[in-house]
């Protein structure tokens, strides 16, 4: 059992990445994003209250995302976690290491998806998800297939992002660099980093985080 944490700005692929290591490995993919973005289509108490933060860009608060992982760490998982976007801040990250601690699982690598940011624009701008499955396809380079229907499971609904703007992305970016940057080096100092190359072709990002994960 191998759990992992997928580390980098917005649009660096984490989520691409984590969809081929649900598939690869049987891991489980906890996406904080997809969780709140699920509560907000819900129509929650809770969704309703973090819809605007997350349509500006902003770090929804630390209790509500630390709730959120809780429950899905005691759900378990057999092929491990990836965490997909948590944790963000360095409160998030200690409560992780103390969840997981209490439920008697490891840390085995926090891999960093090194991109630079003129990459990220056009990555987000041309972002779009499958309703059904998930699936993330982007304009350039990889479209929708010609028949419109979802090349996964066949679904013709194209989602798009209340956040994905060029707007929004840089309220996206600095909250990156203020509060999540830092945790590169709490898990240097822990031993736990590792980095890849974020820009390389998907499939190459793929190889080398097959590589961290068997070394
Ligand atoms: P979240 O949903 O986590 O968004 P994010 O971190 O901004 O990351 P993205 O999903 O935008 O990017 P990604 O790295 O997954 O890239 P992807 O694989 O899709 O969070 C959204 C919001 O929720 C936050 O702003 C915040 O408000 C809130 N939130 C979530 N978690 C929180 C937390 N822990 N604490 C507080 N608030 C929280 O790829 C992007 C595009 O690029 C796709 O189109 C893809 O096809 C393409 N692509 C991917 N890889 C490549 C490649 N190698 N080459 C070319 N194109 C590629």
């Amino acid at each position: 059992m191998t759990n992992i944490i997928l580390l980098g700005p917005p649009g660096a692929g984490k989520g691409t990445q984590a969809r081929q290591l649900v598939e690869s490995r049987g891991m489980v993919q906890l996406s904080t994003g997809d969780m709140l973005r699920e509560a907000q289509a819900a129509g929650s108490e809770m969704g309703k209250k973090v819809a605007e933060v997350i349509a500006r860009g902003e770090l929804v608060t630390d209790d509500i995302v630390i709730g959120l992982i809780r429950e899905k760490i005691a759900e378990g998982a057999e092929g491990g976690f990836i965490f997909d976007g948590f944790p963000r801040t360095l409160g998030q990250a200690d409560a992780l290491g103390e969840l997981l601690a209490e439920m008697g699982l490891t840390l085995d690598a926090v891999i960093e998806m090194a991109v630079d940011d003129g990459a990220l624009v056009a990555r987000i701008t041309g972002r779009s998800t499958c309703g059904g499955c998930g699936e993330v396809y982007h304009d350039q380079t990889k479209p929708w297939p010609a028949d419109g229907k979802c090349g996964n499971c066949g679904s013709s609904d194209v989602k798009r992002r209340a956040d994905d703007n060029e707007e929004s992305l840089k309220t996206r970016l600095m909250e990156y660099y203020k509060k999540t940057s830092p945790l590169l080096g709490y898990y240097y100092a822990k031993g736990d980093l590792r980095s890849v190359d974020g820009l390389q072709a998907m499939e190459a990002v793929a190889a080398d985080i097959a590589a961290v994960l068997e070394a």
